[in-house]
């Protein structure tokens, strides 16, 4: 696997390797990422990763500098699971000029957007740019970032961009916790009170499938038992799958989703689900 860094040794290796799968990630990489990977390989593609922490997606109250960046070991992580190519570009490589353009995309002030603003247009811009470097046949993306796999398929659609976007299911602890590169950011004692969010995902997702219908009763009920376990909840929402919008009492296919703070970690999750269909 050889790594890159610059956009024009990137281009000039993707020509020969054809078309490609693609696995974006922002590095300290775990078992997450790698189930990327894997699903690339079994796609029969040459793989490219990249690992680049993309400061445009980060507010200025945000982890950006604290963000773990743990190159060596994505690097024989990456190897180990057969990716072919990293680019693993530097910030002056990727934004050689300030961004000036950039893409807001529907839905950037909803659910996560709504406390991380500007947080998607970063996200939308830098996958862009990406892809316009990689001109990947498929892109694969983890489903824990739920939004985010929803904005980018919207991207590709609104764009015409000729990539097929692929998710990929949470790979979980033991716990049920979802993979998360922030994790490590976690004490012992609040790593251990950490999978409460799958948890109270999984009792909102449960009363849906036994048919409660008040939806804005059950996302009250869920952030009330969460901040009295001490979490600091942003939101659970219930959406319609189609729409990642507040779901109707007669949508059928759903996700729900919930983001909380433990201690200074944010922690998002989500889980879909399908509700009984509505008896007129
Ligand atoms: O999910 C991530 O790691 C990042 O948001 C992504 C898609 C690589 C863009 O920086």
């Amino acid at each position: 696997m050889h790594t890159l860094h610059t956009v024009a040794e990137l281009r000039a290796a993707v020509q020969r390797l054809g078309a490609v799968a693609f696995v974006p990630t922002m590095g300290n990489l775990h078992a997450g990422h790698i189930a990327l990977v894997h699903a690339a390989r079994h796609r029969g593609l040459p793989i490219v990763a990249s690992v680049f922490v993309n400061p445009l997606q980060f507010g200025p109250s945000e982890d950006l500098a604290a963000y773990p960046r743990s190159l060596d070991a994505d690097t024989e992580q990456l190897l180990a699971a057969g990716c072919d190519l990293l680019f693993a570009p530097s910030v002056a490589e990727m934004y050689p000029e300030a961004q000036t353009f950039s893409i807001i995309p529907p839905l950037a002030d909803t659910l996560c957007g709504a406390s991380r603003p500007g947080h998607f247009a970063g996200v939308a811009t830098v996958v862009l740019k990406l892809f316009n470097m990689v001109q990947p046949r498929l892109a694969l993306f983890g489903k824990k970032d739920y939004q985010q796999l929803f904005i980018l398929r919207g991207l590709v659609r609104q764009f015409n961009l000729p990539i097929e976007v692929i998710g990929i299911d949470t790979v979980r602890a033991e716990d049920g916790l979802a993979l998360s590169s922030r994790n490590g950011y976690l004490s012992a004692p609040e790593r251990a009170k950490a999978a409460r969010l799958y948890q109270t995902l999984n009792t909102v997702a449960a009363a849906i499938v036994a048919g409660a219908r008040d939806h804005a009763r059950l996302e009250r009920e869920a952030e009330t038992r969460l901040s009295e376990h001490g979490w600091q909840v942003d939101y659970i929402r219930i959406c319609a799958l189609a729409t990642l919008t507040a779901a109707a009492p007669t949508d059928t296919a759903l996700v729900v989703l919930g983001a909380a703070r433990l201690g200074n970690t944010r922690l998002i999750d989500n889980l879909e689900v399908t509700s009984p269909p509505h008896a007129l």
